[in-house]
């Protein structure tokens, strides 16, 4: 047989192994990316011990087992609320609430290892970080929202891809706008524009100040019959966006008016056109017209949730995966740190 009578077969099978190449190359770089995002173990392989010294509002979780590998996938990371662990403890974490009012102290008479690293943990704003300044020159490291602490936990954070299904258009809406608020002090912005903007579109207001409690389970479905979400913060300071946002209006999928920090901030954390700042309008009056409009205009109602199609909302509410994610910063944790002037930090 000529040799030529195979060239076809031959040449076939050549291409056909040149194409599947990239494909296979492909595959293992996903792979190995999957690998990586699933298990962000620390630099250093040695398992972290990661000492809660009390609960934040009292209330404690369960972390037996291996919480941070079997709930988030973040390996070689121990949690542990003994406090007998204290010695060998890496990060010794103290929320700022209890230590406020008393109702837990520091170890100041205990041994501190020079390895060993305190974590001032709070995820309140400054107003409700009451006695600060006693504790100067103790912490090494901060955790809050703050996207200058050391490790940073948001209420919620926007990432790629498209996520919850099921839009529910303005038509099938039966409320206008909702907020739902525990406290409520005079003379506070929040309130303040929420007392003017009532007297020009109807507001629904739940929540214990009204002595209109909203059960958990009853959250959200109230919330996303409304058109709006008044996402209020109780104070308008650097970086504080709570689950008013992320949960609140989010993930009840109800168009966010914010009030907290500026315009700004919201961009560079929220998605693409999901919320309308009060700050945005010259009076309450323009905001209420603009609101109307919104509401009066399908397609610009449902501008606002184009993102969905390329964007998806995670939210943090459980302590533990706060606490998981000091494991994942660990690495880079600054050594030697000591924060003299906490409350000057806080109070920034
Ligand atoms: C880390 O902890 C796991 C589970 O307790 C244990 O099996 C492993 O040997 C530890 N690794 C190191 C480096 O100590
Ligand atoms: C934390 O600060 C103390 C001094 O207050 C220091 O001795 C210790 O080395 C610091 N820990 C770390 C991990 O930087
Ligand atoms: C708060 O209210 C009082 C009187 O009601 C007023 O004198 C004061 O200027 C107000 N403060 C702010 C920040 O609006």
């Amino acid at each position: 047989e000529p040799i030529w009578k195979f060239l076809p077969l031959f040449l076939l099978a050549v291409i056909l192994l040149l194409s599947s190449l990239p494909l296979l190359v492909y595959h293992s770089l996903v792979i190995q990316m999957l690998h990586v995002q699933q298990y962000p173990a620390p630099a250093s392989q040695r398992n972290l011990s990661i000492l809660l010294w009390h609960w934040p509002f009292g209330r404690s979780y369960s972390l037996s087992g291996n919480k941070c590998l079997e709930m988030y996938g973040i390996g070689h990371c121990f949690l542990t609320d003994d406090r007998s662990a204290y010695p060998t403890a890496d990060v010794v974490v103290f929320h700022h609430q209890e230590l406020s009012n008393a109702a837990s102290i520091l170890p100041m008479h205990l041994p501190r290892s020079t390895a060993q690293g305190w974590m001032w943990l709070s995820m309140e704003p400054p107003v409700n970080n009451a006695n600060v300044k006693q504790l100067n020159g103790v912490f090494n490291w901060t955790m809050s929202y703050r996207r200058d602490a050391d490790v940073t936990i948001p209420y919620g954070e926007t990432l790629p891809g498209a996520g919850m299904q099921g839009f529910q258009s303005a038509l099938k809406r039966s409320c206008f706008a909702s907020w739902v608020v525990s406290k409520s002090k005079p003379n506070q912005t929040r309130v303040n524009v929420y007392q003017s903007l009532q007297k020009y579109i109807p507001i629904q207001v739940y929540g214990k100040w009204k002595k209109k409690p909203l059960p958990d389970d009853r959250l959200l479905p109230t919330i996303s019959k409304c058109l709006f979400y008044l996402s209020f913060e109780n104070s308008e300071t650097k970086d504080y966006i709570s689950e008013k946002l992320w949960r609140n209006a989010f993930q009840a999928r109800t168009i966010p008016v914010v009030l907290g920090p500026s315009r700004p901030t919201y961009e560079e954390v929220a998605p693409p056109h999901s919320f309308i700042h009060v700050a945005d309008f010259k009076s309450v009056v323009e905001l209420a017209v603009y609101l109307n409009h919104v509401a009066a205009d399908k397609q610009a109602y449902e501008e606002y949730f184009k993102w969905h199609k390329t964007h998806r909302i995670k939210t943090y509410t459980d302590w533990r995966e706060r606490l998981c994610q000091i494991c994942l910063k660990y690495p880079s944790l600054p050594t030697s740190k000591v924060y003299q002037d906490l409350d000057g930090w806080v109070n920034r």
